[in-house]
This record gives C-alpha cells, sequence and structure tokens, in this order.
C-alpha cells in the first residue's frame, strides 16, 4: 500500500470540505447515535434526515424489508419538524464541530421556501455548509408528490429555496433515477439556481410476502437502496456529468450516492463523475462505513498514484476513447 498522502480536501460550489465523505440522508439519524462510533466534525459533512416544517410520524408499518443486496425502506419522511430541530439536533451537531448540509422536504413547493427559511434564522445556522432539497423521496403517497419526476415542479422547488438563503450557502438538489431522463430534471435544477446536485435517491420498489401472499410494507412501496443500486448511481452520475460536459447546462459538482460500502464503490462514483460521496444503507450494518470508506478510498487513490483526490474526478469520461 502507497503511504503517500493524498490531498482528501474538496471544495463543493465555493464550501472547502476537508474531505469528500459525508453521510447520506435519513440513514443516520441527526449525528448522536454515530458520534458514540466515531467524531462526525471528521466527515467532510453530517447530512441530516430530510425535516419537513411540522412533525410528522412517517408511514405505516412495516417500514424495511430485505431484497437481494439492498433493502427497500417506506420510513417516510418521519421527524420532528423544522423549528424542534434547529433547536435540538442542529444546536448539537454545531457543539460538536460538525459541517452540516441540512436536508429538506416538503409537501408543496410553499413549504419548502418556509422550511428554509426558518433554518437561515437559526442560531446554529453557522455549522451549515449547505441545503439539500429532497424533491425524489419515493415514499409518499402520492406519487405526484415526487418533485423529481417533473423538470417545472423540481425548477419551482430549487428557484424558491434558493431565494430564501444567502448566496454563499449552496442549494443541492437530490435526484430520482426513476425518470426516463435524468439529465432534463438536472437541466430544470441548474437552471433555477441549483449550485450543485445529489444523485440518486432510493428507488422505486415492492416486496411481496409470499407465505402470506401480501405486500411486506405497510405502505405497500418503498425505496430501494444499498449495493444493488450502485449500477443505476454510477449510470445517472454519468450520464449527468455527460450532459453538463456537452455544455447542456451548467457544470455544477455532484455528490455521489447510492450502494456504497467500501473505498472502491466509492471511488466508481467518483470516477463517474462525483466529487463527494455520501454513505447511507452500509452504515446500517457497519456505522463506521463513512470514515471507514474515506479511509479505504484514499489508500486506493494513493495506490493509482493520485495526488489530490479531485483528479479522480470524472476520470473514466476521460478514458472512454479507448473503446472508440
Ligand atoms: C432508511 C432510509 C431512510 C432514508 N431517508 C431519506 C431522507 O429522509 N431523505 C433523503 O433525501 N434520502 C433518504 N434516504 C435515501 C438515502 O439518503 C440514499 O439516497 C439512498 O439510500 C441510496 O444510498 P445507499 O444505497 O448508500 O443507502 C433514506 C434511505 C434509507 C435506507
Amino acid at each position: 500500500m502507497a503511504d503517500a498522502p493524498v490531498d482528501m480536501s474538496v471544495t463543493l460550489a465555493d464550501v472547502e470540505l476537508p474531505n469528500p465523505l459525508m453521510t447520506a440522508s435519513g440513514c443516520a439519524a441527526n449525528g448522536k447515535e454515530l458520534h458514540r462510533f466515531f467524531d462526525v466534525s471528521s466527515l467532510g459533512a453530517f447530512v441530516t434526515k430530510s425535516v419537513m416544517a411540522a412533525p410528522r410520524s412517517g408511514r405505516g408499518t412495516p417500514r424495511m424489508a430485505e431484497t437481494p443486496s439492498g433493502m427497500l425502506n417506506s420510513i417516510g419522511l418521519q421527524g420532528p419538524g423544522i423549528h424542534a430541530f434547529v433547536e435540538n439536533d442542529l444546536a448539537w451537531l454545531k457543539s460538536v464541530g460538525a459541517r452540516v448540509l441540512v436536508s429538506i422536504a416538503g409537501g408543496s413547493s410553499g413549504e419548502f421556501a418556509d422550511v428554509a427559511a426558518v433554518l437561515r434564522q437559526s442560531p446554529a445556522f453557522d455549522c451549515v455548509v449547505g441545503v439539500e432539497v429532497n424533491i425524489s423521496c419515493p415514499n409518499v403517497a402520492n406519487r405526484g408528490l415526487v418533485f423529481a419526476i417533473d423538470p417545472l415542479a423540481s425548477a419551482k422547488v430549487v428557484a424558491l429555496v434558493r431565494e430564501q438563503l444567502p448566496r454563499d450557502i449552496p442549494v443541492f438538489a437530490k435526484l430520482s433515477p426513476d425518470v426516463t431522463d435524468i439529465a432534463s430534471i438536472a437541466s430544470a435544477c441548474v437552471k433555477a439556481g441549483a449550485s450543485g446536485l445529489t444523485m440518486i435517491n432510493t428507488l422505486l420498489g415492492m416486496v411481496i410476502d409470499t407465505d402470506r401472499m401480501r405486500p411486506q410494507l405497510g405502505g405497500l412501496t418503498g425505496g430501494l437502496s444499498g449495493p444493488g443500486i450502485r449500477p443505476v448511481a454510477v449510470r445517472a452520475i454519468w450520464q449527468v456529468r455527460a450532459a453538463m460536459a456537452e455544455g447542456r447546462f451548467r457544470t455544477v459538482p455532484i455528490i455521489g450516492v447510492g450502494g456504497v460500502r467500501t473505498g472502491r464503490d466509492a471511488l466508481e462514483l467518483v470516477a463517474a463523475g462525483a466529487s463527494a460521496i455520501q454513505v447511507g444503507t452500509a452504515t446500517f450494518n457497519d456505522p463506521t462505513a463513512p470514515v471507514r470508506v474515506l479511509r479505504e478510498l484514499e489508500n486506493l487513490l494513493a495506490d493509482k498514484g493520485f495526488d489530490t483526490f479531485t483528479q479522480a474526478v470524472g476520470a473514466a469520461h476521460r478514458r472512454q476513447e479507448v473503446y472508440r
């Protein structure tokens, strides 16, 4: 193993982070549990569970099902509401020195804006390094509420949230892979003012219990995550990065998420074009996964002769000519 240090720092939409590793929204609650296993301030950023305006109890139980190489969840947007979140969770994350990417959600574009406005007023706002706009949660009762399946609805949410936040706070739009052309949704978000994109949220799936001959999840459908979806994440990141390179819209940083368990998995998303990596489902059976993946990624980059992390971003695009 090479021992030359690799510069792992990365600048995402003018915000400098010491490294590119993050938690994935909804997979590490709001940090306290994980902090027992490692210092959450050592992450590039901690990403919080999507928060809405009012407290919510989420969807009916059961809310988890196993799948080959992954899991299906129908937690829904359970949470304390933005006021309790800023008072308790955000204040705690600030007290431990974490850099926080706050994930917000809403049932309407106006609710997203309201949540962003409360966040901006919070005394703990100075630990916020960005806002991730979850327009892609599949766990809603009405499919029409998934903004990220429609370019106009996505753009409206992004524009309203952008208006509520100071210019130096980047807004990342989190996209769904459950669309025909993800680049057109990405384009709408960037043109509406998104500073970056997070890809991908879970895929809509369903499991049927064949003993009882009925759907396994209380909410019937759920979001598929874990290693099984990694090729979908790689494909989505690749397509959007290629669309930016073709000039279809402005080049913005992509945060990659989907099925990352190891440093090598992370490198795959990075080579496709991701400038940062979130670890979600893997955290459930290894709470140290985000920091372990960071270490593994750094070692792998050193072995491959990279001096800096950013040299590897999108590297596979530069190599594709060998197949032509
Ligand atoms: C239990 C669970 C809850 C999640 N909750 C959220 C959420 O609140 N907001 C969000 O944007 N994504 C949520 N996600 C999606 C993840 O952030 C991530 O995009 C997805 O799981 C793919 O990454 P992974 O395969 O590493 O888990 C959730 C995923 C899981 C498994």
